[in-house]
């Protein structure tokens, strides 16, 4: 039986904060069926982190893993799809970026969050081997 003294739960809004990329779907993202790949999305995110790692670290790093990841809702033709990146965690040579991805569709208002995940980043010197995050 609910609990009439619960409070409703609060709607999820977005990070506040600037996105790391903003983006929309287009047809090309698109499978056979006309939904958006899942891949293309990943993609969108990975991009993402990696900005956000990329000037943490000082350098290049590279994907070294892509682990919690959780598709919330479909993502549609047309929807604007915005990345959100936060460090989570920052390991000797490694830099784990949370992404949150929320999309608004058509004429909508209301961003609703369709995607998360933990994005790990290693920094690289150009010979691709592990190099220390510098202290901030
Ligand atoms: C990333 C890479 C340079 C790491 O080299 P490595 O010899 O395995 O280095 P290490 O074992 O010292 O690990 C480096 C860091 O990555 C972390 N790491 C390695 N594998 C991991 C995994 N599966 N999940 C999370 N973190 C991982 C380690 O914990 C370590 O972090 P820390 O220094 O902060 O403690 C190497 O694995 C690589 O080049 N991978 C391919 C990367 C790539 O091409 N990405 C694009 C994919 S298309």
């Amino acid at each position: 039986m609910p609990d009439a003294a619960a409070k409703p739960a609060e709607p999820e809004v977005p990070p506040d904060a600037d996105p790391a990329i903003r983006t929309i779907a287009m047809p090309a993202d698109t499978n056979p069926h006309g939904d958006i790949f899942g891949g293309w999305l990943i993609c969108q995110m990975d991009l993402a982190g990696a900005t956000v790692a990329v000037r943490r670290a000082g350098g290049r790093v590279v994907t070294v893993a892509i682990t919690a990841m959780t598709f919330h809702r479909p993502v549609c033709v047309g929807d604007e799809v915005s990345c959100y990146g936060s460090i989570e965690k920052i390991g000797t040579t490694s830099i784990t970026i949370k992404i949150e991805s929320w999309a608004r569709r058509g004429t909508g208002t209301t961003p609703i969050k369709v995607t998360e995940g933990l994005f790990t980043y290693v920094r690289v010197d150009l010979d691709g081997r592990p190099q220390p995050i510098p202290a901030q």
